[in-house]
């Protein structure tokens, strides 16, 4: 089983979307019971609620389900999970500094834009205080780098349906 986090600030926006696409994904490609997908926060803004509600509406225009409560990330979680993805730089900073603090400081963390050839270094950026269209531009963003990042750890764990 491949376990994959995906880590936002907040928790409510880019990483609980970027968890229904993946999860979206990998049920269209007949191979979900391969893996386990979660997603939290680096922050504690928002434990326990349910994903923005622009969010919401973006994945349900896509016909994507989301369902999640907003969690911040914790010591489990660097032992736990195969795959630590971070939207940004401010979230791999953080996380960076976290894996130290909590004893895992060998583990590596992700960046969710590197598996797009040409975008390396690029961030999903943080759509919270723009309008609906950022929830439409990260969709897209998210779409094509969980693309890119299913099909390496499909290659590199030889995962086909
Ligand atoms: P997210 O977006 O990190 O993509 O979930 C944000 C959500 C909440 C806040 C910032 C970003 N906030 O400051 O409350």
């Amino acid at each position: 089983m491949i376990k994959v986090l995906f880590v936002c600030l907040g928790n409510i926006c880019r990483s609980p979307l970027a968890e229904a696409i993946f999860n979206q994904k990998i049920t269209d490609a007949g191979i979900k019971s391969h893996f386990k997908a979660d997603s939290a926060g680096t922050s504690d803004y928002h434990i326990g609620e349910l994903p923005d509600e622009r969010t919401i509406k973006c994945a349900a225009l896509h016909e994507i389900p989301i369902s999640h409560r907003g969690r911040q990330v914790n010591r489990t979680d660097f032992r736990d999970f195969d795959y630590i993805i971070a939207m940004d730089d401010s979230n791999l900073r953080n996380l960076n500094n976290l894996k130290t603090r909590f004893g895992f400081p060998e583990k590596e963390i992700f960046m969710m834009r590197d598996f797009v050839p040409e975008s390396e270094g690029l961030s999903v950026p943080d759509p919270y205080y723009g309008g609906e269209e950022g929830f439409m531009e990260i969709y897209r963003i998210l779409d094509e780098a969980i693309g890119h990042f299913l099909s390496q750890i499909q290659e590199n764990h030889q995962i086909y349906a």
